[in-house]
């Protein structure tokens, strides 16, 4: 183990399948080595298979590949926020998260849709992890910029930007990002939001 870029979970109280337990979110990636197409598409599979309401499968994603597709990848970079873009322009792959807010058939709002499309994107990270790669889900982008830039319709909403690649040197990072890197993750602990009867009646182990 290096002394940088190997966050693990340190409280991991119980035993949870590996692939949870190793994902993380790193923003070290490696700019040169570029990500093999089958590898993008079984991400992408994962997340074709994640439960949502009704089976409508509301997610859609734009994909932006460095190498196969120079202007998308830009256009997602650039929709991003600064802080953000700093080191997601070493990321091979930028893959934008939007949903449909209405349900297809009914045209009726879905409310479960942001739901939906947290759980594809939740699948395809793991899924990333699998295939040996690491992912970044932001929230932090200019949605209106995206919209615009990609011609996403009004009944859509742009949830987020995933980042996707293999795992580069830490110390290319500037200040806080770098340190984040290696920091100690954290979590609430179950009984802080597990209830067991009334809100807010902890969880007895
Ligand atoms: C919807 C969403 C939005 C996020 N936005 C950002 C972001 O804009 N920039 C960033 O660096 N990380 C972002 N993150 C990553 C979170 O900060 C990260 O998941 C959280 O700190 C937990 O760390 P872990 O993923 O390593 O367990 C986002 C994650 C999610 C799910």
């Amino acid at each position: 183990m290096t002394d940088i870029g190997e966050s693990t979970p340190q409280d991991l109280s119980l035993p949870v399948h590996p692939l949870i337990a190793e994902r993380w979110s790193p923003r070290a990636f490696d700019a040169h080595r570029v990500v093999e197409h089958d590898k993008l598409l079984a991400v992408l599979e994962a997340a074709r298979w994640a439960p949502s309401c009704y089976n409508d499968q509301p997610w859609r994603y734009i994909v932006g590949d460095r190498l196969r597709s120079p202007p998308i990848w830009q256009g997602l970079l650039e929709s991003l926020a600064e802080v953000n873009r700093i080191w997601c322009q070493r990321a091979p792959l930028l893959i934008a998260a939007i949903t449909d807010t209405c349900f297809e058939q009914s045209g009726e709002p879905n409310r479960w849709a942001p739901h939906d499309v947290g759980a594809a994107s939740a699948y395809l990270c793991l899924e990333a992890v699998h295939q040996g790669l690491i992912a970044h889900q932001m929230g932090n982008f200019d949605a209106d910029a995206l919209r615009r830039r990609f011609g996403i319709p009004e009944r859509y909403m742009p949830m987020s930007i995933i980042a996707i690649g293999y795992p580069g040197d830490p110390h290319l990072l500037d200040g806080w990002q770098r340190a984040a890197e290696n920091a100690t993750r954290q979590r609430r602990p179950l009984e802080s939001f597990v209830f067991e009867g009334p809100w807010g009646e902890a969880l007895h182990r």
